[in-house]
């Protein structure tokens, strides 16, 4: 029985206490995103497993050990997306947006799969709100796709966060780097991993950044890729630096910053929070110049980031920062037999229908039991109904918190129009407390 009353490790559920924070963090990402010129996209859930080797790239984490990999009952290989930048630049491809004006800018919530070992802050199942700009090779996109990352912490209140910035190079310059690492990490041959010994041929920049403490540590002592950048990745990294200074983003520069995909191309970034233990990357991005070719397309110069949903509620829940109340009940009818069962449902629906949340019971209780629930639910107003206020055709408002009691017409207009009232009343209180804080 434990096996269906029990979430698969490294999932978890979103509860009704925690949906509106949810909700909030997913509004308020894609509403700045919307300010900074990105259209919401969404992609399946799962692609061709070949999208995510050729893309992710095969020597990564992601691709050797971490993806849900799985047969259909076709015979395809399907893999559950472990993150969002492979599947929107299908999309893009495949429905040919990049013929359209450029930049073209996109904007995410996904979940994502990857099997990794749980902890705090690394789920098997997580989500992300992620961007893509594609098209737009100047710097001045970096500095934009970075300030929106930076304005989505802000617009949330996020503190205690640095952003670390680098930059990987191109190409040209990264085979430099890579005759340089692969003659360091020879000589400490004996004491890589078995995964690392396989990568020092294929691919050494990821050598940086695995998981295991004794490649770490020796990684952490390796030549650095900004020492061996050429010209125009240099002047390209120095006007992204001038461009977040005019924009008063702070940045650390981290030569260490290598990030754990493949398609990266100068410009890496990540947001660290001091508030996260040791999964501290928030928000982490990049530019990608290379992977619209690799995956067949014209030369497309594109960039993005990817902020994790989970650990950004866990950064807000520990600054214990202002997060929205879960969904409350504005009036609540309670009945006093059936007709007036009858009537509060009739009146519920029609304040409903104007925006109004309101509730009724539905399960027989005695008025007392009513009451009571109404106190749980939270609701801010009560109206008792009977026989009688049907009959007189008037009731009384009474406010939960205050235990003040207003007369009203037992309408649907002029109750809308009362709670109406209230509703804004307690918005303009709100927004004067907001602005007197
Ligand atoms: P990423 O660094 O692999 O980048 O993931 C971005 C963010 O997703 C991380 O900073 C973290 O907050 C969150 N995250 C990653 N893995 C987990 C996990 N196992 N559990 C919880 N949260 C996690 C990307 O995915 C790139 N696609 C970002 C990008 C978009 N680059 C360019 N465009």
């Amino acid at each position: 029985m434990a096996l269906i009353t029990k979430a698969i490790r490294g999932t978890q559920d979103v509860l009704p206490s925690d949906s509106a924070a949810w909700q909030h963090m997913e509004r308020t990402a894609l509403q700045v995103a919307h300010d900074y010129g990105f259209r919401e996209v969404r992609t399946p859930v799962f692609e061709h497993t070949e999208l995510f080797t050729r893309s992710v790239g095969e020597t990564t984490d992601v691709v050797q050990k971490e993806m849900y990999t799985f047969d259909d009952k076709g015979g395809r290989s399907i893999t559950l997306r472990p993150e969002g930048t492979a599947g929107a630049m299908r999309m893009l491809l495949e429905h040919g947006l990049h013929n359209e004006a450029l930049p073209v800018k996109v904007a995410y919530v996904t979940s994502c799969y990857r099997y990794e070992k749980p902890q705090a802050g690394r789920l098997r199942e997580f989500h992300q709100f992620g961007v893509e700009s594609y098209g737009a090779a100047s710097p001045l996109a970096d500095a934009e796709t970075i300030a929106l990352a930076d304005a989505v912490l802000k617009a949330l209140s996020v503190t205690g966060v640095t952003l670390r910035l680098n930059s990987i190079g191109c190409p040209t310059c990264r085979a430099e780097y890579h005759k340089a690492l692969k003659a360091y990490f020879e000589g400490k041959k004996d004491e890589l991993c078995g995964t690392c010994l396989d990568r020092l041929d294929r691919n050494p920049m990821r050598i940086l950044d695995c998981k295991s403490p004794v490649c770490s540590a020796i990684a952490a002592e390796a030549p650095v890729i900004t020492d061996y950048l050429c010209d125009d990745c240099a002047a390209h990294f120095a006007k992204v630096q001038e461009y977040l200074t005019a924009a008063d983003i702070a940045f650390e520069l981290d030569p260490h910053i290598v990030r754990g995909l493949d398609y990266y191309t100068r410009t890496v970034f990540e947001f660290v929070s001091d508030a996260l233990g040791a999964q501290a990357v928030l928000c982490g991005g990049g530019r990608y110049d290379g992977l619209c070719e690799e995956m067949g397309g014209p030369k497309l110069p594109a960039l993005g980031f990817a902020m994790g949903l989970e650990r950004l509620l866990m950064v807000l829940k520990a600054q214990e920062a202002a997060l929205p109340e879960p969904t409350r009940c504005t009036v609540y009818f309670a009945s006093l037999g059936e007709a007036a069962a009858t009537h509060c449902f009739k009146l519920a629906n029609a304040l409903r229908a104007g925006g109004i949340a309101a509730e009724c019971d539905t399960v027989g209780r005695g008025l007392k039991a009513q009451m009571k629930y109404a106190d749980k639910l939270g609701a801010l107003y009560t109206v008792v109904v009977g026989d009688s206020e049907i009959e007189s055709g008037e009731a009384t408002l009474k406010d939960m918190k205050t235990g003040e009691a207003t007369p009203v017409v037992l309408d649907e207009g002029a109750l809308y129009n009362d709670l109406y009232n209230k509703e804004l009343d307690r918005h303009f209180a709100a927004v004067a407390n907001l602005l007197e804080g």
